[in-house]
């Protein structure tokens, strides 16, 4: 029998789309099953931004860029960077890529070596672990403190950095708990860097998205010895609706640009010149409007979901200040499910009870909680979450 990679058989598909391939067969059969997985917004991308991906098109932007992206899109970014986020840099060190997906792969790829560990704050993406592995290195959770909202803490970071850690990895507004880190707690782990000589990744794709008056802060805006260590990702399949483009950006000390340029040479070249063309136009000419349209949207879906899971006796959260999704501890029902404990056995009784899909918090790092996507209309959130909530409170 021939051999595959270890290195890929040890990565695992994504949890999510596992759940969205069980919805389908589902439907499939004719069942009536609602998803709260979706980690995509359901709007449209705003039409001012659809025209500008087809005058890319039909205006024969058509062909390959550079691989770190054309001028006009590195320089839209490194406009929007100094503009909203405070952070100063040219636009020799943005690189457009496929997504902050294939951002984050690059700049690992860069940044860490076999035996090397990446501190990443857990609950966390999953998809962070399994590119650290991907990228040869060892992932190392730094658990949070669910009492406090599982907060950016430098302490319990600082509690998993060892002599091989070379990255912390950082996300905030966080998938999936909706925290928003503050500047405090920012400058906290930049200084933590500085002393242990380490890389920092900062993914803020969710920026955009914030509730109750939180403020999204880029760590490398908070000073030049943590923004010559720092690698910002972000992108625009959240903010925008524009998931499907594929299109995000790194931007970082420029001979760390310069190295994921090169890898990205020989893994895809440059990342689609259309989407380039419509994502510079989002950051420099589109219409604000559908963007606060769609703002707006989340924080009504997130009030209800909270004023849904207030009634579940058994349920606590905090809630989310960022982001798209409630993070819930239904530990309490779990407890009821007859037989050994099974981190993913919610979720199954909700999808057959309640024919209703979450993602089981394991996937992120704790079993005690449930990921419930509010990126979805009002209509499927009310249904879904009565069905969840009487499934639920039938355990009790
Ligand atoms: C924290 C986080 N980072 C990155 C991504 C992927 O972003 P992109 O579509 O730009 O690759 C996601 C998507 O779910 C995410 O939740």
């Amino acid at each position: 029998m021939k051999k595959l990679s270890s290195v890929a058989l040890g990565i695992p598909p994504s949890p999510t789309i596992a759940i969205d391939d069980a919805v389908r067969s589902l439907k499939a059969q004719g069942v009536d099953v609602l998803s709260l997985g979706a980690g995509q917004p359901d709007f449209q991308t705003p039409e001012d931004v659809q025209q500008a991906g087809i005058r890319a098109i039909t205006g024969g932007d058509t062909k390959y860029t550079s691989v770190a992206g054309t001028t006009e899109f590195r320089e839209a970014v490194a406009e929007k960077l100094g503009r909203e986020n405070g952070l100063h840099v040219g636009p020799e060190q943005v690189m457009a890529a496929a997504g902050v997906k294939h951002a984050l792969y690059h700049a690992l790829l860069a940044l860490v070596e076999p035996g090397s560990e990446v501190v990443i704050p857990s609950p966390c993406w999953p998809s962070y672990r399994d590119m650290v592995r991907l990228a040869g290195g060892t992932p190392v959770d730094a658990p949070l403190d669910d009492a406090s909202g599982f907060a950016l803490d430098a302490g319990r970071i600082a509690a998993a950095v060892t002599p091989k850690t070379r990255v912390v990895l950082v996300n905030s507004p966080c998938n999936p708990t909706g925290a928003v880190a503050t500047r405090a707690e920012l400058e906290a782990i930049g200084r933590l860097a500085v002393e242990r000589d380490l890389w920092i990744i900062t993914d803020e794709i969710y920026e955009k998205l914030l509730y109750d008056g939180a403020e999204a802060v880029s760590l490398a805006s908070l000073g030049p010895e943590f923004a010559e260590r720092t690698i910002t990702l972000n992108g625009f399949s959240k903010a925008f609706a524009m998931t499907g483009w594929r299109i995000g950006f790194a931007a970082g000390p420029r001979h760390v640009v310069d190295v994921m340029t090169a890898l990205q040479s020989q893994t895809s070249g440059n990342c689609s010149s259309i989407a380039q063309k419509a994502a510079a136009f989002a950051l420099r000419g589109a219409d604000p409007g559908p963007l606060r349209h769609m703002q707006g949207a989340f924080a009504a879906r997130r009030e209800l979901v909270l004023r849904a899971i207030a009634g579940w006796s058994g349920a606590r959260i905090h809630a989310p200040r960022g982001a798209f999704y409630a993070f819930v501890d239904l530990s309490e029902y779990a407890a009821r499910l007859p037989g050994p404990f099974d981190p993913n056995a919610l979720a199954r009784h909700l999808l057959a009870e309640a024919r209703v899909a979450v993602v089981p918090g394991e996937a992120f790092g704790d079993a005690r909680y449930a990921r419930l996507s509010f990126a979805t209309s009002e209509d499927i959130l009310n249904e879904a979450l009565g069905r969840i909530g009487s499934a639920l409170e039938a355990l009790l």
